[in-house]
This record gives C-alpha cells, structure tokens and sequence, in this order.
C-alpha cells in the first residue's frame, strides 16, 4: 500500500529534482515528546502529503510510557490537527501514515531495550521490503545522546559497512567545547561522521538557503562584499516570547547557548563565507568552518567591552503579560542567566580584517523577528557636506536588510533627493517573497532537514568541526562571565529592544542598531 499521495497540482519539491527518499525505517526516540508532536510528526505527513516518502517506509516510535500503537497513533493524529502548519488535515494521507507508525516502550538508558529494538526492526510487517535501513532520530533530553548512540552500537545498530543507519541529533550539541567533543567522539565511536546529521532548525529555513544563492547566484554585490565597502554587519534574531514552559532547560542554557552558538553562527558565517567551491556539503561546511577558525579567541579584556548580557523583567508585550524571568516557572529566583546577548566579533581574514560583525539575540523584546544587515561606508561627503541645509544631517549610509523572517525579503536603502528641496533622504527598495510570484508550497524547516537526512545530504547540517569552533568562542564569554563578579545582570524592560549597553556597544564607535520595519513610527 502506497503511503504517498503524488498528486501533480499539488506535488512540490524541496529542491529543483525532488529526492529520491529509499525505503527507510525511522526510530523516534523521545517520541511522546513536545518535538515529536510539534514538529517531526507533521513533517512526516507533509512529506507523505507531498509525495517524498517512498512506498516503503515505517516510523517506530520509541519512549517510557506503557501504549499500544493505535494509541500512539491517536495521539500523534490529535498533535497533527493542531500543529499542522496546512490546514485542514488531510485525514486520507494521514490514515495511510499511520498505519505504517508503531509503538515501542523502552528506557533509553536500558541497553537490553536496544536488543528488542533490534528485533522489533526486524519485525514489523514492512521489514522484509525496507531491509536494514533506518534513521534513528535522537529528539530525547540532551544527557541521552551519547548513552543511546552507544547502546544503538552494542544492539548492532550503529553503521557499518553495508548498511544504511543514520543519526539525528537534535540541540543542543554538548554545553561546552569539552562536552561537544566527547560528544562527538561517542557518536562517531558508533555511526560514521557522513551518517551523522547534527540539527540547527535555522539552515532548514528557506530563507537561509537563500543567503547562499543571493549571495553567489548575482554578480553585484560580490564586490562589495568586503572591508573596502563594508562598514560593519549586524545579526539579529529577536523573539517576543519568554522562555514560557522552558525555564528548566533554559536556565542551564541561556541565550549564549539556546541561540547564539548555532542559529546566529549559522547566520554569521554564510553572510562571511567564501564562495565554495561547490555546492556539496564538504565544500560549503569547509568554507563556514573556515570563517570560525579566522576569530582568534578574544582576550577576557576585548569580551568585557564587546559582550553585552542581560535578562528581563516583567512586563506586558502586545497586552500579554510576563513575568520577569526570575519568575519563570522552573527558574531559579536569583538566576543570572541572560535572555539577552550582544557581541561584537571581528573575522581576521583578508576580506573582512576590520569589520566588525554584531550580532545579538533576546526574549521578550518589542518584536519577532530575524534579520541580516548590511551597513555600506558612507559616501564622502564632499557633494553632500554635513549641515541642516543641505540635507546631509538625514544621510545614511547605504544598507542591504536581509529579512529571515518574518516577511521574509531583501530591502536596499539608499539615498535620494527631495522633491523641490536640496536635500537627501533613504528610501527603501523592497523585495518580499510572498509577493513575488512563486506558487511553490513553502515546506517548514524540519521537513527539509528530514528528507536531507533520509537522502544523505549533509549541506544544512552542522559538522563536528564546526560545532567545536563555534563552542570555543562562545566559552570565551563564559569564562569572562565566570570571573565577572555581578551580583545582578542589567534587567531590560519587557517589550524594549534589550538593555541600553547593547545600543552602547555599537555607540561607541558612532554606530546604532537598524530599526526594523515593525518598530519604526
Ligand atoms: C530554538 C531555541 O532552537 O529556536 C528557542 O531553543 C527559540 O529558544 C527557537 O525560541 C527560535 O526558532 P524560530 O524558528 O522560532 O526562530
């Protein structure tokens, strides 16, 4: 029986040729969990819905509780109805789904429940025709990786030659540079590097891709990209939302961790990147590895004046209230966590030696949103010379907004004259996705990532390097964090744009963060 539907008005691809998914067993381990109810099962439907899943496929669900598999499959179907991003569900793709889902009680720290997982994978009615061919898909708790990665290994589940198991391993990847890489040493003690697909959510994202076909797929703004015309670049991703229901982890975690080290990095070195030799997962990972490995670590003296941190207070966004995040549930009462970082770096490498890069992230701020910007030198200002008369005073230097999301687009700003008066004022040109006429449907970013993983490909997928560079600059701030005596970090006001040092970080060298759209009067 067919679990897809290939429906040619509705079929859409994730890529210009749609993957090949082979017939695959996936394993979700921590499968009555929120990931799996918010995100991967959904993915999975939308797959089947967009015909990418192969006739032969089966999804094995694997967590503590006691549950017979119809259960499972009713709750996953209650999940689907609520967090499917298409609506409505269609029941008929689903049905089809579901009746190739099973349930597997196990403890993840129970070596002998990997052996019956073995059999298990042998036993369900699709074996025969699938053979030794599975994903299994770590969305458990953190402290499990390592101990589920070791136990697939003695269950005989590891890779090895002649057969095809892939790992995916959600974040966070290790809390710290020694963490991540005796985390990487265990994984790779049991799967091969090429069969391990480290998740950051933020390079499924469509608009991310597009940062390297924007960048390498037009010749205009390659020569500028670079210190001669570049003043400085700034990264931001800013979120409304507290840390709501996530005070446990998040606690342990702080922005420094949760966002900075994977979904900003991401961020930072495809906007720095070299153009890669080409588009395959090595030639693409080698050049972002490359612009990490160009930071020197920063001296605790540059961090005190380059590092920003701060956490909220209480306060209402859009008419909702929120507690300071010492109130957050699961939060300690004098935790000095920060929900907020701003950091400068500087890449010493030949094209970008001098430029500095800010990038910062927080909750609770005025606005939900995700951008790139890229701040040209100013012209000189021999025509234009400073003053109220001339207009000059309102120049700006030129800047490229690269929208993330949302209204997800590229704007350029530049400058020109007034009507009937001699001045100058930015105007915006605007480029947004949504009204350009693409009709293809707009997968989210798990259901990217998980045909990547099904098919092999490791392009939007962070490598062990990669990870390690990006953990020794962000153990940096937390060594100075760890000498720094501060009985209490700087509060920011719920809905504003974080704490007045940040706005001073790049005031000191006559700079200020780029307003986005949503926050201009
Ligand atoms: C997650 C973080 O990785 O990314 C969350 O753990 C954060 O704290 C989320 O809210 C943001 O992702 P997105 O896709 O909503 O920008």
């Amino acid at each position: 029986m067919s679990i897809c539907k290939v429906d040619p008005a509705e079929h859409s691809t994730l890529a210009i040729a749609p993957p090949q998914v082979p017939p695959t067993i996936a394993v979700i381990f921590g499968a009555t969990g929120d990931l799996t109810h918010r995100k991967i099962v959904p993915a999975f439907y939308h797959l089947a819905k967009n015909g990418l899943l192969p006739d032969d496929f089966a999804i094995i669900g694997f967590a503590r509780r006691p549950k017979s598999d119809d259960e499972f499959r009713q709750d996953l179907e209650k999940a689907l109805l609520e967090f499917s991003h298409t609506k409505p569900v269609d029941m008929e793709i689903w049905k089809k789904l579901a009746a190739h889902i099973y349930y597997f009680q196990g403890e993840l720290d129970d070596p002998a429940a990997y052996q019956k997982l073995a059999e298990k994978l042998k036993a369900i009615p699709e074996a025969a025709k699938i053979g030794e061919n599975y994903l299994f898909y770590l969305a458990t708790a953190p402290n499990y990786f390592g101990e589920a990665a070791k136990n697939l290994k003695a269950a005989g589940l590891s890779s090895h030659a002649g057969t095809r198991h892939r790992l995916i391993v959600e974040k966070p990847f290790g809390e710290d540079l020694a963490s991540a890489r005796e985390l990487n040493a265990t994984l790779q003690s049991a799967f091969e590097e090429r069969d391990i697909f480290r998740i950051d959510h933020y390079l499924g994202k469509e608009t991310v891709q597009n940062l390297i076909y924007f960048r390498f797929a037009n010749s205009i703004y390659e020569p500028l990209w670079n210190r001669i015309y570049i003043d400085h670049v700034q990264i931001t991703v800013a979120e409304q939302v507290g840390v709501e229901s996530r005070g446990g982890y998040y606690d342990e975690a702080g922005a420094s961790r949760d966002m900075l080290q994977n979904h900003l990095f991401q961020l930072f070195t495809l906007t720095a990147m070299e153009a890669p030799a080409s588009l395959d997962a090595e030639s693409i990972r080698d050049e972002k590895v490359k612009v990490l490995r160009s930071i020197p670590t920063p001296s605790l003296e540059s961090l005190a004046k380059n590092v920003v941190r701060a956490q909220y207070g209480g306060g209402f966004i859009g008419g909702k209230a929120i507690p300071a995040y010492r109130q957050e549930e699961k939060v300690a009462h004098d935790s000095q966590t920060e929900t907020f970082v701003a950091a400068r770096f500087e890449i010493d490498n030949w094209r970008w030696h001098g430029v500095p890069f800010y990038l910062r992230t927080g909750k609770a701020l005025a606005a939900q949103f995700t951008e790139i910007n890229i701040i040209f030198k100013q012209p000189p200002s021999v025509l234009f010379a400073a003053g109220a008369e001339s207009g000059a005073s309102r120049m700006q230097a030129n800047s490229l907004r690269i929208r993330i999301q949302p209204n997800e687009g590229i704007g350029l700003s530049f400058n020109v004259k007034v009507p009937a008066k001699a001045e100058a004022e930015p105007v915006d040109m605007d480029f947004l996705y949504k009204s350009a006429q693409f009709d293809h449907y707009l997968p989210e970013a798990y259901e990217r990532l998980l045909v990547d993983a099904l098919v092999g490909e490791s392009t939007l997928f962070t490598r062990s390097d990669e990870v390690e560079q990006a953990w020794r600059l962000v153990d940096s701030l937390h060594e100075l964090w760890k000498k720094q005596t501060v009985k209490n970090l700087p509060l920011y006001a719920c809905g504003s744009m974080g704490p007045v040092e940040s706005d001073q970080l790049l005031e000191r060298s006559g700079r200020a963060w780029i307003v986005p759209p949503e926050l201009k009067k």
